[in-house]
């Protein structure tokens, strides 16, 4: 198994249709269907980004307690161990949870119980808070705010639900209190809005990664300075290709990334969602991409290189690569 870090994971994507409708029985909390295979069929055709937005956030009404958020979180870390994830960087959407009745409180309790018992079984995780950019900026300093109690549970700050019409200047003040905070900064940037919204996550925001910038390629200028700055790209090619913003995944550009020199990384994303988790989509690039060992070291390299980790573990994981590598 292939060793990485997996640098872009929803921990509300990971809610698998059966625990879905165990946790919507559990809680006494309505769904559409309590049928596991027909609410995944449910899944096949997104039409873009919002159109699975309205299910992800549909679905989240059924975490209630803190035992909801650690089975959710334990799930997807055992899921992940096993298909060889080393490192997990994972975001979660506390505005969701609040809108819910929710308190900070539970979400951060429950998530962090689950990965205390990851670190203790070997697989480092930690938690990034992304800020739900249609809910606006104040809104983004305002949990902030309200999250700066739970600093101990999480490691930075991120940015995602819908992006066109969100550019990221409208949340310069949340990610400066951020930086004051010394948390790490990511932001969803280039999924459906062009490259101007990836510069303006470096210069306005600071931003240390881009989730997904796939937009960027339309910008020669913007690319060279991915490539000489060494700003990491959390890409998500089956994301892509259920959201849409791919046709198919012989035509995704994870390849081209690395050609030009990029600092591309491979991620699930919302991998109940879009068809499977890492192992899944590294299978697909293997099968439909044409990856190589090669390509897929340069991917789990990069992914280590990415990661907010220490130097010590960093080079442990890298040398996993190489012993990878060398032994296919
Ligand atoms: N894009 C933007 N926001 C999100 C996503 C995504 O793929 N998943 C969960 N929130
Ligand atoms: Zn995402």
């Amino acid at each position: 198994m292939l060793p990485l870090a997996e640098l872009h994971l929803h921990i509300e994507g990971t809610l698998e249709a059966d625990l879905l409708v165990r946790l919507a029985r559990r809680n006494g909390v309505p769904l559409p269907s309590e049928d596991p295979a027909e609410l995944t069929a449910r899944y096949a055709d997104f039409a873009d980004l919002q159109a699975f937005l309205d299910v992800y956030y549909a679905n989240l009404a059924v975490l209630r307690t803190e035992e909801d958020f650690h089975d959710l979180a334990a799930a997807y870390l055992s899921r992940a161990a096993a298909a060889g994830v080393r490192r997990a960087e994972i975001f979660c959407d506390p505005q969701t949870h609040l809108a819910n009745g929710v308190p900070l409180e539970v979400v951060f309790g429950g998530l962090g119980a689950a990965l205390a018992d990851a670190r203790s079984a070997g697989l480092s995780a930690d938690l990034l808070v992304c800020f739900l950019r249609d809910l606006g900026g104040e809104a983004a300093e305002d949990l902030l705010r309200r999250a700066l109690p739970f600093r101990e549970h999480f490691i930075g700050v991120g940015l995602d639900s819908a992006e066109v019409g969100w550019p990221p200047r409208l949340f310069a003040k949340a990610y400066d209190m951020a930086a004051v905070e010394g948390l790490h900064r990511v932001a969803h940037a280039g999924e459906e809005g062009g490259p101007e919204y990836v510069r303006e996550a470096l210069d306005v925001l600071g931003v240390e990664r881009i989730d997904h910038g796939n937009r960027a390629l339309e910008d020669p200028d913007l690319v060279r300075r991915l490539r000489d700055e060494r700003v990491p790209l959390t890409v998500c090619p089956l994301s892509n290709v259920a959201l849409k913003g791919v046709p198919r995944i012989e035509d995704h550009p994870l390849p081209r990334m690395l050609e030009l020199g990029l600092v591309a990384t491979v991620n699930s994303d919302d991998p109940a969602y879009f068809g499977g988790g890492i192992d899944v989509v590294v299978a697909a690039l293997r099968s439909a991409l044409e990856m190589s060992d090669d390509d897929l070291a340069a991917l789990a390299a990069n992914s280590f290189e990415a990661a907010f980790v220490d130097g010590p573990e960093r080079a442990r994981w890298t040398a996993e690569v190489r012993a990878w590598r060398a032994r296919r």
